[in-house]
């Protein structure tokens, strides 16, 4: 079994869930799970999720069948099993202000950052976490860099120095140190595989840390694209991708310093694949409610061919945005369990050059999903 505990219940969670359930009951094959034809010794069936926390006064106390029948109606079935997954209450350190979302969170019982980590600890001793998967709200955050910092900010209650995910990070490591060894799992563009200080603590505590920021829609395709024209010595004049999408991710990345964090993570394929900083244009570059969870994804590019002529390259999408990434969890989840049995720590460069936009540590290169596919498949010594 693999035991795994995830961190806000928004439309990715609720897709993961009841995803995974409906594997589980055979009533779905496992499309979108990248390795599910690949026998990596942990089986989706063996996935347990075993809590979930949010901040949101609506979620905090439903189940997670009561949340899914609200988001999905009558267009997926959810399972019943969901019932007995109740969400728990997480902290918040205002990761959701400027929200429309009203909050309820530990903040409101505990006065420092250390009785907050403590509260976790009590908490995942009685769930016993394998891995615990980062899916809030995007935040913006600074990176510690050095684990002095880190600690210090934690044993000076430095509230305004850390991010929800961060603290939530911290309070994972602690835990690894006093009870098991954990895989954290960050798939929010939030600087914490590509921070070396928390690189370092996971390290100290034989545990892992992986991230930053799942890969999932325009970002890998264009990755991918990148690569098919580099390896043809196309020389890329520039590159323009938008995204447009209704659902609450799109609407907190009109927040600018959220939407700046995306942006970090997402442009550094550029130069990474091509070895030249073509000018670029990737983010996501608005809301519109209509759109819903289905976002509209347009790219182009233009590049310079043999004999000095021009080609353009146009592609449209629409695309199921919290699908995607939640396929990608269930094998995050599952990889999570296979690394802590071999005993690695730190960060994992080729589970997160595959998973992630921003593939963790600071120094590693992004290349393209292709490429990365072929190295995560040597890594687990599968041919
Ligand atoms: N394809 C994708 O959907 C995709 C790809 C890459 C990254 N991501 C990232 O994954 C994250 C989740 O996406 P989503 O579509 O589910 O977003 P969402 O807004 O639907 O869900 C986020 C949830 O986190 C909760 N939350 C916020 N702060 C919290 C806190 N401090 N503690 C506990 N819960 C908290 C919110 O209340 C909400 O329920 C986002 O940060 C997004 O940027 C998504």
């Amino acid at each position: 079994m693999v035991n795994a505990v995830l961190l806000g219940h928004g439309m990715v969670a609720n897709h993961l869930v009841v995803g995974l359930e409906r594997i589980k009951k055979g009533d779905i094959p496992p499309y979108g799970v990248p390795l599910a034809k690949r026998e990596i010794g942990v089986s989706i069936e063996e996935i347990n999720i075993v809590a979930s926390y949010d901040v949101d006064v609506n979620k905090v106390g439903k189940s997670a069948y009561e949340i899914a029948r609200n988001v999905f109606k009558d267009t997926i079935p959810v399972p019943e099993t969901l019932k007995d997954l109740v969400i728990s209450k997480g902290v918040h350190l205002k990761s959701v202000e400027g929200m429309p979302i009203k909050t309820t969170s530990i903040d409101e019982e505990y006065d420092t950052l250390r009785d907050m980590v403590e509260y976790f600890i009590d908490e995942w001793r009685k769930h016993k976490p394998d891995v615990i998967v980062n899916m809030l709200t995007t935040e913006y955050g600074k990176t510690f860099d050095t684990l002095d910092a880190l600690k210090a900010a934690i044993d000076n209650n430095e509230a305004s120095s850390f991010t929800a995910s961060q603290l939530y990070a911290y309070a994972a490591a602690e835990y690894a140190k006093r009870v098991n060894p954990v895989v954290f799992v960050n798939v929010i563009p939030v600087f914490l595989a590509n921070d070396p200080a928390f690189v370092s603590l996971y390290e100290s505590v034989n545990s892992v840390i992986l991230g930053d920021d799942g890969a999932t829609g325009a970002t890998p395709l264009t990755a991918d694209i990148l690569e098919h024209l580099a390896e043809r010595n196309r020389y890329v004049k520039f590159i323009v991708q938008f995204n447009i999408g209704g659902n609450l991710d799109f609407l907190a990345l009109t927040i600018p310093e959220k939407n700046k964090m995306k942006e970090l993570t997402k442009s550094s394929i550029v130069e990474d694949i091509l070895g030249y900083d073509a000018p670029h244009y990737i983010k996501p570059t608005g809301y519109l409610e209509p759109l819903g969870d289905k976002k509209f994804v347009s790219l182009h590019l233009e590049y310079v061919n043999f004999n000095g002529l021009k080609d353009e390259l146009y592609v449209n999408v629409r695309i199921n945005d919290s699908p995607s990434l939640a396929g990608m969890v269930v094998d995050l989840i599952r990889l999570g369990k296979v690394v802590i049995q071999k005993g690695y720590k730190g960060t994992l460069y080729p589970i997160n050059a595959f998973f992630m936009k921003k593939p963790g540590p600071i120094d590693a290169k992004s290349i393209s999903k292709i490429n990365a596919y072929s190295e995560l498949l040597s890594f687990l010594g599968i041919k």
